[in-house]
């Protein structure tokens, strides 16, 4: 197709309510759209408020082509404030700040390298921006100025002869602002905008777009555990055994890479530790053990797939092994049919996808070039802005041939990602940075849990815990310690098998934040029912929620959960902290200890306790807490009424939670609380689907107020 020079932006064009679309030039064949090909679920963002336009014209964005590549203008306002492009550990308020979006396992400064970074953003503005391409393109999220229009901008006070306070002055210039957009070496591009008005509207759009967000299985909310890569069969199921005897709710265990016969690059078949995999599973699961195991897909060249994969793969190596190229049908249908045979159809339940997010630091060959080719066409750089989802997706057909549903980990992630049922977690960052993680990852449709593997006290690990209760997964990735870490969290004397002499009060204390987490799955499972049903994320920033408030603007350190829930983890020794209450009531969730919204608090919890915070006037579900969620006790229900009590809670009942996510076989469930009888009331969906939870007590926290936050 001929094109003409310069290239005109097309008009934009309505792919859905309050989405559109602008093409500009000849875009990539490759870009997520069309790689990922997102399901958007029309229905349910028809559901959504109506929205007419975005808070501007889509005019007003200018795409221009230059030898260097395009780049995109779009209208940034003095004070909207952006955020997103996908999982930041370094900054979270990304105003005013220009990044790269390099994918990178190990960002060591502030400039946009990330696991999963994601060409996306979102303003307080209520409007989102998704920018189609597989490059590493640049954000300047408010840092460029254009030149000064001498008739419309106020000099500024410039330069060291008016003195020392006007020497910077140009940092508060009234100037109007872009974001500007930089894709180097391309001749086109695309957009997709999504409108608000509110911003967590113009989030839920995304998601939808997307496809919804993921549904894990009850299970998957449980506690995963991780035993040490070099155990074999025999000593994995000695673990487990003492983790049920010590009552240590645990749903997940987790191998790490010592179940295959390679590993870096990997053979992806079992070693001969594992004589016997399908007893081992099985026997797992008879105690009630999801098994995940640990995998990347770097393929050496003892493995049964080498050969057929080589003619699908890139022209570099990792670890010596081969990079299938999983845009060619036949390296997906290789792989997947191995995955099939040596684990899923023995009952795997799911994968930790390893070092799929490229690290240039590294003396030997980490990650493939950008410059590696691929027989589909694409560059490394390209295939390091697509390979984390091809990868998710190689590893779910697995799980379609055999019609059922997984829950794992993943290390790299990209656009349009809020269906697959991944979490994404690195090893490489202090307990503030895996908090603000969780917030970072929930405007671009990801999800990130923080790792719990190492501590400095008893304390610490506590509160690194705690951090994992309010994150989509609590994990403790103890992949190279011996013994779990209530015995010893010095990780030397662990391995030596010298236990602390108070080991057991450590137990207890972690027994009881492990508890907590089993007490709160109906309530996280609901959440992400709406996260599936409405885009909601169910971990969430509260500048989604409260953008107009500038306490939120720079707030990375509290974390909305579900729709009543906040939670401000404390990280480090001290038991107290600041927590920024947003606008209405809010009570403690442990004592109903009222707090004033709108105003910053200090408070105190001790080192056992996750400071949780409930929206006064809730209803709040807890689960009886047992060893794994499928004791038929974790269906009995303490309903706790916090305040009135008027605002009522939903959950959802799945009748097989093994198979497919099936809306038409979910019941949704909603209970509300008589005041003045105290009477329950239950009101279900869909009778037809058998009836799960039931409420066995109900606790009254009346608070200091009564009153609601809406
Ligand atoms: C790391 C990963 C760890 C662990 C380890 C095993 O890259 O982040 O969690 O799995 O590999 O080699």
């Amino acid at each position: 197709m001929k094109s003409s020079f310069p290239p005109k932006p097309s008009p934009a064009v309505a792919l859905a309510p309050g989405v559109w679309q602008i093409e500009f030039g000849e875009p990539e064949a490759h870009s997520p759209s069309s790689v990922f090909q997102p399901q958007m679920a029309l229905d349910r963002l028809a559901a959504l408020p109506a929205v007419e336009a975005l808070p501007w014209d889509s005019a007003s964005i200018r795409f221009e082509q230059t030898a260097r590549g395009v780049q995109i203008y779009l209208p940034l306002a003095k004070t909207e404030r952006v955020y997103g492009l996908g999982l930041q550990l370094l900054s979270f308020d990304q105003t005013g700040l220009r990044k790269t979006l390099r994918v990178n396992s190990d960002p060591k400064v502030d400039l946009g390298d990330s696991h999963a970074p994601v060409p996306f953003y979102v303003s307080t503005e209520g409007y989102a921006v998704l920018v189609d391409t597989a490059r590493y393109a640049s954000f300047d999220c408010g840092s460029a100025l254009p030149v000064a229009d001498p008739d419309r901008d106020q000099p500024e006070k410039f330069g060291f002869a008016l003195g020392m306070e006007a020497l910077y002055a140009i940092r508060d210039s009234d100037r109007p602002r872009e974001m500007v957009v930089d894709i180097p070496g391309v001749t086109g591009t695309r957009i997709f905008l999504f409108a608000g008005p509110e911003m967590h509207l113009a989030v839920q759009r995304y998601n939808l777009f997307s496809g919804g967000g993921c549904v894990p299985p009850r299970w998957a909310l449980g506690n995963w555990y991780r035993a040490r890569s070099d155990f074999d069969q025999e000593q994995v199921l000695r673990f487990a055994q003492t983790l049920r005897e010590d009552r240590m709710p645990c749903d997940v265990f987790g191998l790490e890479p010592g179940w295959q016969s390679r590993a870096y690059a990997c053979s992806h078949v079992w070693s001969d530790k594992f004589p016997e995999p399908a007893r081992l599973i099985e026997d797992l699961k008879s105690d009630h053990f999801e098994t995940n195991l640990w995998t990347h897909a770097f393929t050496h060249t003892d493995s049964p797939i080498y050969s057929d994969l080589l003619p699908h793969s890139g022209n570099t190596s990792v670890f010596g092994g081969i990079v299938p190229d999983f845009l060619q049908p036949e390296a997906v249908e290789r792989f997947s049919e191995l995955y099939r045979t040596q684990t899923t159809s023995l009952g795997v339940s799911g994968f930790k996808l390893d070092e799929c997010d490229h690290s240039d630091f590294m003396p030997y060959p980490w990650s493939f070039p950008e410059w590696t080719k691929f027989p589909s066409g694409v560059d490394g750089e390209q295939m390091h802005c697509l390979f984390g989802e091809l990868f998710q997706k190689a590893i779910l057909r697995s799980f379609e041939k055999e019609h059922r549903r997984t829950f794992g980990l993943v290390r790299n992630s990209q656009a349009f990602a809020a269906p697959l049922p991944f979490v994404l977690y690195s090893d490489l960052y202090n307990h503030q940075q895996f908090v603000r993680g969780i917030l970072s990852a929930s405007f671009s449709g990801l999800l990130w849990c923080p790792e719990i593997r190492e501590a400095s006290s008893g304390r610490d690990l506590l509160r690194r815990l705690q951090s994992g209760v309010a994150s989509p997964m609590l994990q403790i990735n103890a992949w190279y310690i011996k013994n779990p870490p209530w015995k010893q969290w010095d990780v030397a004397a662990n391995n030596r098998d010298e236990f602390l002499p108070d080991s057991e009060g450590l137990e207890a204390a972690c027994r009881g934040v492990l508890e907590l987490r089993m007490r709160l799955i109906p309530y996280l499972h609901g959440a992400f029912y709406d996260y599936w049903k409405t885009g909601i994320p169910p971990f969430r920033a509260l500048v989604m929620d409260y953008p107009n408030e500038s306490e939120s603007w720079k707030c990375d350190d509290q974390i909305l959960m579900g729709d009543r829930l906040m939670a401000a983890p404390i990280v480090g020794e001290s038991d107290t902290r600041s927590v920024w209450f947003p606008p209405g009531q809010w009570q403690s969730f442990w004592t109903g200890e009222s707090f004033e919204g709108g105003r910053v608090t200090e408070i105190s919890e001790d080192e056992t306790r996750l400071p949780l915070y409930v929206k006064s006037g809730s209803l709040l579900p807890l689960a009886r807490p047992t060893l794994h969620t499928a004791d038929p006790g974790a269906d009995e229900l303490e309903l706790r009424v916090y305040g009135n009590g008027a605002r009522e809670i939903s959950l959802m009942e799945e009748r097989d939670p093994s198979i497919p996510f099936d809306e038409t076989a979910i019941n949704g469930v909603t209970f509300s609380w008589n005041s003045a009888t105290g009477e329950i009331q239950m009101q279900r969906t869909k009778p037809e689907v058998p009836a799960r939870y039931r409420v066995t007590s109900v606790t009254h926290f009346a608070g200091t107020n009564s009153g609601t936050v809406g």
